[in-house]
């Protein structure tokens, strides 16, 4: 535990937690578009920025991104932090106009918006990459390119069909709907790729791509045979 004050409350931040988390549990209401609270952060989007106070400075720091410390002090709401908010929500924006959850964030932000048709774009944030291969296990999705030589013109999420299992956990967790998952007919679609679904034993419904049962299968070690029940039957 450790003590440190966030807009003048004294709290006991826990081990190991964030700025953004500890704010979040006095309800502060930080924006963010990149993070998730099961995923390692990411600091794409800059939305959660905050005031800390470093060697007697406030300087602005990504909350999703800095560690709670014992001493810190931390401002959330002045016109540094709403400023820096803004700028980065315009950032986004200007290269993610049609996109609805980035238009928004903006105009949350006080960034001024024009209606627009919408577009599902990849705003590189970094969700479905993450998911893929910190909670699923799998790998499928990664970024082509990072850093200040990418390409930001064009999304660059490097698909592997031989690895997917064909789960879904991107296009849940896909702030836009830029991964899009089709399903009908004992199949689902998801990145261009077809799977086959597993139907339940008892109801008939189907449940599950046939690799991803495989691929628990294989990482548990209980038989196939064993996993062809669906939630609502077993
Ligand atoms: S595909 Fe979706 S989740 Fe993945 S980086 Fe792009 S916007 Fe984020
Ligand atoms: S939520 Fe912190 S940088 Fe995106």
């Amino acid at each position: 535990m450790a003590k440190m004050i966030i807009n003048g409350h004294e709290i006991e931040a826990k081990a190991g937690a964030t700025v953004l988390e500890e704010a979040r549990k006095l309800n502060i209401d930080i924006p963010t578009l990149c993070y998730h609270k099961d995923l390692s952060s990411f600091g794409a989007c800059r939305l959660c920025t905050v005031e800390v106070k470093i060697k007697g400075k406030w300087q602005l720091a990504a909350s999703c991104q800095t560690e709670a410390a014992a001493g810190m002090e931390v401002r959330t709401d002045t016109d540094n932090v709403r400023e820096s908010r803004k700028l980065a929500a315009s950032l986004l924006y200007f290269r993610y106009p049609q996109t609805a959850v980035v238009r928004d964030m903006a105009a949350k932000l006080g960034v001024d918006v024009q209606a627009a048709a919408d577009s599902r774009d990849c705003i590189l944030c970094g969700l479905c990459t993450r998911t893929c291969h910190e909670i699923v296990g799998v790998d499928a999705l990664k970024f082509k390119d990072r850093g200040l030589a990418r390409d930001v013109e064009e999304p660059k999420i490097e698909f592997t069909p031989s690895t997917c299992i064909g789960c879904g956990s991107c296009a849940f967790v896909c702030p836009t709907g830029f991964v899009r998952m089709e399903a009908g007919d004992g199949k689902r679609i998801i990145w261009d790729k077809v799977f086959k679904m597993a139907s339940c034993s008892a109801c008939g419904r189907y449940f599950a791509p046939v690799e991803q049962l495989e691929f628990i299968s294989r990482t548990t070690g209980v038989p196939v045979s064993q996993l062809m029940t669906c939630v609502s039957c077993r």
